[in-house]
């Protein structure tokens, strides 16, 4: 191992590690050899001066290695995975698991809790009574077996670099740089061994990515780093300018999950759904064109299979599946309050980062890692954009338990919803597909 302080420099100065030099820096750093404060300037390094391709595989690797992995191989069927970037409402993978399953796939997916704005798949899963995402690695692969679904947090110790560099990279202000990104997300995904994995990379003002270029570039340095590890790795950039679906929060998103599956739900996040269902179909080889895919997804749905091995997967993990019947079982709030249009018009946009936040401050989401979720409450939209309104008509309606916040968030969601005298033009779900 090079001397850490040459091996910043390197870094500083604009220079290229070997993956030698970087899998030995990370494992100095997991076993605690090397400090946070070097980390965190070599964190900052690359921020400044970028890892090339060859670099970020090695930090990829790297950070594998440092934890323990799943195989997947022993498994029947074609494994896939899939990973958002994050977006706000994003309840695709509570559709598309139980979908792709129904067709033949076999998602076994580790997911994880939110931090910032709204819960993550765990915490909306959990708000299901009963059901349980912390399983043992030999439950996990039993029921993805014989299921072809399984929906669970993480088992066992993967990833241990990646959970130690993202603490530091959240407090030093190095969470935005694409290398990082990239590998961060595709150790995880990688660890977790399916064969196929689906990139839904969110661009707009509720993502990470504000901007299709950048969105681009992070998605190509993904599906590169997928395909040098053998993975067959495609994406999807997609709108996120305004919420997916009317309903953000937590319950909320199960129940409108399930209406989904039902073949009802909002047509945007049934639309989403369907059509990167289509993409792992296509690219699996279960379907010969995306036309025969998005045919049978639809056909899976109104069949009630769908539906069917939802309430499977919900069994399994010790759900009750009375849920999928009456949704009215799942956590309700005892308040709730209406947020009126200020003028008649159409919809220009919805502000899907304004309206996380103003679940996130009635509840739905957590600030700190220690912060309990409240699983019934949150926002719910009654308009989306290109939709026209009467004043005095509801936009959203905000649930709650605890009023603390409540007066922020009407604040918020009030002016989160533009309203004009024009009909906007309002951006297709999908906005590019690569790694085909
Ligand atoms: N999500 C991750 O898992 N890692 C990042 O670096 C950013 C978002």
């Amino acid at each position: 191992m090079i001397p850490t302080s040459d091996f910043l420099t390197k870094k500083r100065t604009g220079g290229r590690h070997t993956p030698e030099e970087i899998c030995s820096f990370i494992k100095a750093y997991v076993s605690g050899e090397v400090a946070d404060y070097q980390m965190s300037a070599w964190l900052m390094a690359v921020c400044i001066n970028g890892l090339d391709p060859d670099e970020t595989v090695a930090l990829t690797e790297a950070m594998i290695a440092s934890g323990e992995t799943i195989d997947l191989s022993t498994l029947p069927g074609i494994t896939i995975d899939k990973h958002s970037t994050g977006g706000v409402g994003d309840k695709t993978t509570l559709v598309l698991g139980p979908l792709l399953a129904s067709a033949g796939l076999t998602m076994a997916k580790m997911s994880g809790r939110g931090l910032g704005i709204t819960g993550g798949t765990l915490d909306k899963l959990e708000s299901i009574p009963g059901f349980s995402t912390q399983l043992t690695k030999e439950q996990f692969l039993a029921q993805a077996a014989s299921i072809g679904c399984v929906l669970a947090g993480h088992t066992g110790n993967l990833v241990p670099a990646d959970k130690k560099i993202y603490a530091l990279r959240d407090v030093t202000a190095t969470v935005e740089c694409i290398s990082l990104i990239a590998s961060s997300v595709m150790s995880k995904k990688i660890a977790c061994g399916a064969s196929t994995i689906l990139l839904d990379v969110k661009a707009g003002s509720g993502a990470f990515m504000k901007d299709i270029e950048s969105a681009r570039k992070l998605a190509r340095t993904m599906i590169e780093i997928g395909n040098m590890m053998g993975r067959k790795t495609i994406a999807a950039i997609t709108g996120m300018e305004q919420p997916l679906g009317l309903a953000v929060g937590n319950s909320i998103e199960v129940a409108e999950s399930i209406e989904t599956l039902r073949g009802g739900g909002p047509s945007d996040l049934h639309e989403l759904c369907i059509e990167l269902g289509a993409l792992l179909l296509e690219v699996t080889g279960l379907s010969e064109s995306h036309a025969a895919a998005k045919e049978r997804l639809e056909g899976l749905i109104a069949s009630g299979a769908a539906l069917e091995k939802f309430r499977e997967v919900i069994s399994a993990q010790g759900g009750d599946t009375r849920v999928l019947d009456d949704p009215a079982l799942l956590p309700q709030v005892a308040y709730s309050r209406p947020i009126l249009a200020g003028s008649s018009g159409f919809i220009q946009s919805v502000n899907a980062y304004a309206i996380g936040r103003a679940a996130g401050m009635l509840g739905a989401g957590r600030q700190r890692k220690e912060d309990t979720i409240d699983p019934s409450s949150g926002v719910v939209l009654k308009k989306k954009a290109g939709d026209s309104v009467e004043v005095g008509e509801e936009v959203a309606v905000l649930l709650y338990n605890n009023a603390a916040c409540v007066e922020s968030a009407a604040e918020a969601v009030s002016s989160a919803c533009k309203i004009g005298p024009d009909t906007p033009a309002v951006s297709p779900l999908v906005l590019e597909t690569l790694g085909f």
